[in-house]
């Protein structure tokens, strides 16, 4: 073997090697990357826009209604497919239970993702409902709330409050419409407070957010409500308190 082979086999055999390093280390960047690029920018980024719009309206730079406007638009924007890997859905439907009367509710854990506080100004959970049960008509206390069909079709109903008695709120009809995956609606205090969703396919899962303490000095909570009561003038119901069990015996 002369000196010029010996040079070119260890070239070679240096070349093989960095080769292999390189590939192995690509490799092994690829997979970060496409993990990273699985669970990280999409849903995360969508979620932090949320929070964003919520730490708005908690500190007053926008109003509840516009909450209400810019939540909607950013839910129809949803990446649903992404949001579903998100929450590990199908491990949640794969266990998820249903109750007698209204929702089973489930609250998935986020992934911790660079970027996306770990707190967030808002609670989220999955709601998970048999046919015919509902999330019971009820209205909400200082808070903003929004509702996105994640899986199956309901009869989703909205009331705006227009005054609350002792014993009765006034209310009004805003919303009844079909529901199917992918569509959103949202409540405040000052539009659409009330909300009545009742699934009609075999199985429903609704993904909700919640604001509470959007002011000071009024305690955020539902209130449950009958709106098969008189009807009055001009469209508007004179509509019985419930107590949540009232509530969920007859409408859960
Ligand atoms: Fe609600």
């Amino acid at each position: 073997m002369d000196s010029n082979e010996q040079l070119n086999r260890r070239n070679l055999g240096q070349a093989t090697v960095g080769s292999l390093l390189t590939f192995s280390l690509l490799e092994t960047l690829f997979a970060a990357d496409a993990f990273a690029d699985e669970v990280k920018p999409i849903t995360a980024d969508w979620l932090l826009k949320l929070n964003e719009l919520g730490k708005d309206v908690q500190r007053e730079t926008i109003t509840p209604v516009q909450w209400q406007a810019k939540t909607e638009e950013l839910f129809a924007k949803v990446n649903l497919p992404d949001l579903l890997k998100f929450i590990d859905y199908n491990k949640l439907t794969e266990h998820a239970q249903f109750k007698k009367k209204g929702e089973k509710s489930y609250r998935p854990k986020f992934p911790t993702v660079e970027g996306l506080p770990t707190r967030l100004v808002f609670g989220h959970q999955v709601f998970a409902l048999k046919k015919g049960r509902s999330v019971v008509p009820h209205g909400h206390n200082n808070m903003a709330t929004a509702f996105l069909i994640l899986d199956g079709e309901f009869e989703g109903k909205h009331y705006d409050r227009v005054d609350s008695q002792d014993d009765h709120f006034i209310i009004k009809p805003t919303i009844d419409d079909k529901f199917t995956v992918g569509g959103c609606s949202t409540v405040s205090d000052h539009k659409d407070n009330i909300h009545w969703f009742k699934a009609t396919s075999e199985t429903g899962f609704i993904f909700n957010i919640h604001v509470l303490n959007i002011n000071e000095g009024v305690r955020s909570g539902r209130v449950y409500v009958d709106p098969d009561g008189q009807k009055l003038k001009d469209g508007l119901i004179r509509a019985q308190k419930l107590g949540y069990a009232e509530a969920y015996q007859k409408y859960g």
